[in-house]
């Protein structure tokens, strides 16, 4: 999947480099080494398309922090610059915990940023008091 997205991922990765933001690049290095191709059981990485453009990537991984079963870690979830405040980042957010709804009971992640983690608390991520995380939600999702 990263693989279909690699020839489309030049502006992201730009765009994050010039914003001081490492962890594109670091997804594609694992994924180029083969530390993290998101294809374990209930793994998945999507991409956000305009046209032929890749405007917004995101990920699901098994969560490596916890040796709880059950438990899923959002990964590097990253919109372009200039298409962000569109709702880009909600629907990729949204899809990968519809995915996450058929192999977790719960997604964990760490919110990069404050800015970050006022976008999962709109999304309905609770706050979380532990070393690995900072914000988590149950799937599927309490109303
Ligand atoms: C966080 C991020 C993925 C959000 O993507 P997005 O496409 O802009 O998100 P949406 O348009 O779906 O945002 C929905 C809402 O989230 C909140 N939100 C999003 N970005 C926000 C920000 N920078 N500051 C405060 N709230 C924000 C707002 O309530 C926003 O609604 P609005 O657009 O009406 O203001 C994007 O800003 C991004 O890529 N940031 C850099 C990388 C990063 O920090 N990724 C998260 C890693 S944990």
């Amino acid at each position: 999947m990263l693989a279909a997205l690699d020839p489309a991922a030049g502006p992201i990765l730009a765009d994050a480099e010039r914003q001081g933001i490492a962890f594109v690049r670091r997804l594609f290095e694992e994924w180029q080494s083969g530390s993290n191709r998101f294809e374990r059981p209930g793994e998945i990485i999507f991409g956000a398309w305009q046209g032929e453009g890749l405007v917004g990537l995101g990920g699901l991984n098994r969560d490596p922090y916890t040796a709880e079963e059950g438990v899923g870690r959002l990964r590097h979830i990253y919109v372009l610059g200039s298409h962000r405040h569109l709702g880009v980042g909600t629907l990729l957010v949204r899809d990968l915990l519809r995915h996450a709804e058929s192999h977790f009971r719960t997604v964990r992640l760490r919110a990069a940023s404050p800015d970050s983690a006022a976008f999962y608390r709109r999304l309905g991520f609770a706050a979380c008091d532990d070393p690995a995380a900072t914000h988590l939600i149950r799937v599927p999702p309490i109303a």
